[in-house]
């Protein structure tokens, strides 16, 4: 058994390692270590992705009850703005006000139907059945024929009301009344993304599509570089896989992924020119790209390619580090919100669609800082599940790694709902994130 093995590691250099030797050193958060005490399962039920039962347990216990990214403020930055955030069968409309962002059901106290079927402006909320209608704030503005409705009480009449708050420009809902703050559940996450402050960052692009497995398998796929070496085998040159690091921290987790550094797995040592090509992700058919100087790494040569073009927005007196440019630091917040930290500008959600255990949207928005003023966000592109995520050339060369991604996805979903065993097993280590979901998962839904 060699160190490594005897460590539960890759034979590889560890993350650590790696970043002693950075021409800029990275930043505190990225040198810590967490311990890994508290993720204890190693096996996940396959009817926790199969059935519609285990949907059911997570729309009654989960999803009611927990914290939940809804939208950027961004989205809604005028009084009066306001969107729906959709969950399972619930509907949450999310609305700046004069006295700050609020959310509510968005159900009609008459008869109950939907009270807005789309995002958009309002001066107040009008069903369009009856006509009952609500100020912005929830509270109630009119019941038509009032003469007809003596039961009602005009005070005790208003939208139900969904706790909401704030954190890097992200609005989080919960629709749990006696639900912890928003803070206390976040732990110590603001405190690691500080210094990346996503509030001063703009949507540049949001893009969901519709994938043909449960939300669970969906996110899974983008929380460990374990599938890189057969899923994603043209970028093995330049991606450390096996190095990644995995943490854990209360309610959120951690992959970081180095790049520019050729992966465990190969069988032969690339040079510093191949490690280049492989994490540009030059086509061979493409003409060749910069050249990697004698004496300088790749690592290096994209950390300050990629530092040169960011100081140009965030200010030339920027200290930025060669991981935060370079290596994909990949966090998630229970249950299902993937914020990138770093310069990279990925942030993943992924939810139930259609309130079925067997479809997910899967959504990726990049946040990129800006110089000036803000400049408009992006809408949500939508991909029907019959669309290639090519359609969407916002994501650049990411659309053909998506590509591969999901195509695994329905694929998985096929397989565990014809499983002859009842357990998926997850790696020690590299499948730590998945290990911390499920057991954060088991907590929630034990009620
Ligand atoms: S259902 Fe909304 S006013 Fe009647
Ligand atoms: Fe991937």
């Amino acid at each position: 058994m060699t160190q490594a093995e005897a460590n539960n590691r890759s034979a590889g250099i560890s993350y650590q390692q790696l970043l002693a030797e950075d021409v800029v050193p990275p930043p505190a958060v990225l040198k810590l270590e967490s311990p890994l005490t508290d993720v204890l399962i190693q096996s996940v039920p396959v009817s926790r992705y199969t059935t519609p039962e285990f949907h059911d347990l997570e729309m009654q216990r989960l999803w009611p009850k927990v914290w939940q990214m809804a939208c950027r403020e961004e989205e809604i930055p005028a009084v009066g703005d306001y969107l729906l955030y959709e969950i399972g069968q619930f509907s949450i409309i999310v609305v700046r006000t004069a006295s700050g962002i609020k959310a509510h059901h968005n159900v009609c106290r008459h008869r109950g139907r939907r009270l807005c079927d789309f995002d958009g402006h309002a001066a107040s909320f009008i069903c369009p059945f009856h006509g009952f209608s609500w100020n912005i704030d929830g509270s109630l503005r009119g019941v038509t024929s009032s003469w007809d409705f003596p039961q009602i009480d005009h005070d005790d009449f208003d939208l139900n009301s969904v706790c909401c708050d704030t954190w890097g420009g992200w609005v989080f809902i919960n629709m749990d009344a006696k639900a912890e703050p928003l803070a206390a559940f976040l732990g110590e996450l603001p405190e690691h993304f500080a210094i990346w402050t996503p509030e001063q960052r703009y949507i540049e692009a949001h893009v969901g599509k519709v994938i043909g497995c449960n939300w669970k398998a969906c996110q899974e796929a983008f929380m460990e570089a374990f599938h890189v070496i057969t899923t994603h085998p043209q970028i093995l040159a330049g991606i450390g896989d096996e190095n990644s690091q995995y943490d854990a921290w209360g309610n959120f987790s951690r992959a970081i992924t180095p790049n520019a550094t050729p992966s465990p797995h190969l069988r032969w040592k690339p040079s510093e020119q191949e490690l280049f090509d492989s994490v540009t992700m030059r086509e061979l058919d493409q003409d060749p790209g910069p050249r990697v100087p004698d004496g300088m790494t790749a690592r290096a040569m994209m950390a300050a390619g990629a530092r040169a073009g960011l100081q140009r927005v965030v200010g030339e007196d920027a200290v930025i580090s060669d991981a935060e440019v370079a290596d994909s630091i990949y966090y998630t917040l229970f249950p299902n919100f993937h914020p990138w930290g770093g310069f990279n500008r990925i942030n993943y959600r992924f939810r139930p669609f259609d309130n079925r255990h067997d479809k997910c949207l899967m959504e990726c928005y990049y946040l990129s800082p800006f110089a000036g003023e803000r400049p408009p966000p992006a809408k949500m592109h939508f991909l029907a599940e019959d669309e290639p995520w090519t359609n969407a050339p916002e994501l650049g060369l990411l659309a053909k790694v998506f590509t591969q991604d999901t195509f695994n996805l329905p694929k998985v979903q096929a397989g565990l709902a014809a499983a002859q065993f009842d357990e998926v097993v997850l790696a020690n280590y590299q499948e730590t994130k998945i290990r911390h979901f499920h057991h954060l998962l088991s907590k929630w839904l034990a009620g």
